[in-house]
């Protein structure tokens, strides 16, 4: 399976990683002989029909910045040239996440479509943006989408749902999506720090971002709570169907106050009875009360009632292997199609 890559960060270079490692074991119980022929980053491209070598670029890409300084590169080159010129299968989308438009990930994937690529991406803001227009377009080319490594690259949310509830509709979702706000509220409510003392310790232990106003003001959790929506309850919506609000507004009297009515501030999204994020008050025994870092969400399934699935978040690690995983589902999804050779 030819596969092209763009961006070589963190995610990127970890799924390269793995590839390396674990290509007998892929081969052998999957059937798979992964083979990344092109990456991009922001320097440029390097494409190769033999297939590129993982030492060497990670060699390159640390002495000279960009992994177009490998042998045969084209510097200053695009994404959207190497999905132009390559010969691959599937892309990989692991580029930046840009909440403004998407860019320049949306492009990249709507351009592999046209190509007839399958697409597998860990990037939230194009599906937030546009998930349902994906959707379509994916299947107007006939080609696959995959995105587990978007929400719950550490707990498999999304193919708890479409594999484990097949044949159950989920009626409405309601969860904490994003681990650092719920990290920050932990610290507060435990250890009595203030919102700014417990979001500089995030920061310190890696958890947050240097801005971090897109997990703190809710925009993450929506992005998730949207592909969430989209993929296990069919719903076409996107982040402007979402009313967004974050915890900045949350002290430490307020959480104070709170833990003596027996309740606990979470940073809660919910699709019902309007999709929305906000700073919420839940029960202390609810099983959304989840500490650390960690992303709990509770489905309301036809016939089963509630379920709770709880779970760790995503680094880069847990991400690059939900991009196996996909690999994998791809494989299979082509295999049913009678389209794997
Ligand atoms: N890290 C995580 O834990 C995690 C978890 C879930 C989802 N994600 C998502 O996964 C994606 C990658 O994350 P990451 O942590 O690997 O980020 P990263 O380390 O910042 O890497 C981003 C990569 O994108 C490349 N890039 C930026 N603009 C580009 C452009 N215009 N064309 C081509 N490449 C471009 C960068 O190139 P340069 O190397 O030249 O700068 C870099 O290689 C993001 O969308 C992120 O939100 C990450």
């Amino acid at each position: 399976m030819r596969i092209a890559l763009i961006g070589y960060g963190v995610v990127a270079r970890n799924f390269h990683e793995i590839i390396e490692e674990k290509k007998d074991e892929i081969k052998k119980r999957y059937g798979i002989v992964p083979k990344i022929v092109a990456i991009c980053d922001r320097g440029g491209y390097v494409h190769s029909r033999r297939g590129l070598s993982y030492e060497k670029l990670v060699k390159v890409k640390e002495e000279t910045g960009t992994v177009a300084s490998y042998e045969g590169g084209i510097r200053g080159a695009r994404g959207i040239d190497m999905i132009d010129e390559v010969e691959a299968e599937v892309l990989v989308e692991a580029s930046v996440a840009n909440f403004e438009n998407g860019q320049p990930a949306l492009d990249h994937i709507i351009r592999a479509f046209e190509r007839r690529m399958h697409v597998i991406t860990c990037n939230k803001p194009p599906l937030a943006l546009a998930m349902p227009s994906l959707i379509e377009m994916a299947w107007h080319y006939g080609v696959e989408f995959l995105y587990s490594g978007t929400v719950g690259g550490g707990t498999p949310f999304l193919s708890f749902t479409s594999r484990a509830l097949r044949g159950n509709n989920v009626k409405s979702i309601r969860g904490i999506l994003n681990g650092t706000s719920n990290y920050v509220l932990t610290q507060m409510l435990e250890r009595n720090l203030s919102l700014e003392e417990a979001l500089e310790e995030a920061r310190r232990l890696g958890y947050a971002e240097e801005d971090p106003t897109l997990d703190i003001g809710g925009f993450d959790a929506a992005a998730k709570l949207v592909i969430l929506m989209n993929h296990a309850m069919g719903e076409r919506v996107t982040i402007r169907d979402i009313k967004i609000s974050g915890i900045e507004h949350v002290t430490l009297d307020m959480v104070k106050e709170s833990l003596k009515r027996g309740r606990v501030i979470k940073l809660i999204a919910r699709s019902s009875p309007k999709p929305q994020v906000s700073a919420e008050e839940i029960d202390v025994n609810e099983p959304l009360n989840v500490g650390g870092t960690l992303n709990a969400v509770s489905f309301d399934v036809e016939g089963l009632g509630e379920v709770v699935l709880i779970g760790r978040g995503a680094g880069g690690r847990e991400t690059a292997c939900s991009i196996l995983r996909d690999l994998v589902e791809l494989k299979d999804r082509l295999s049913l199609k009678g389209l794997w050779t």
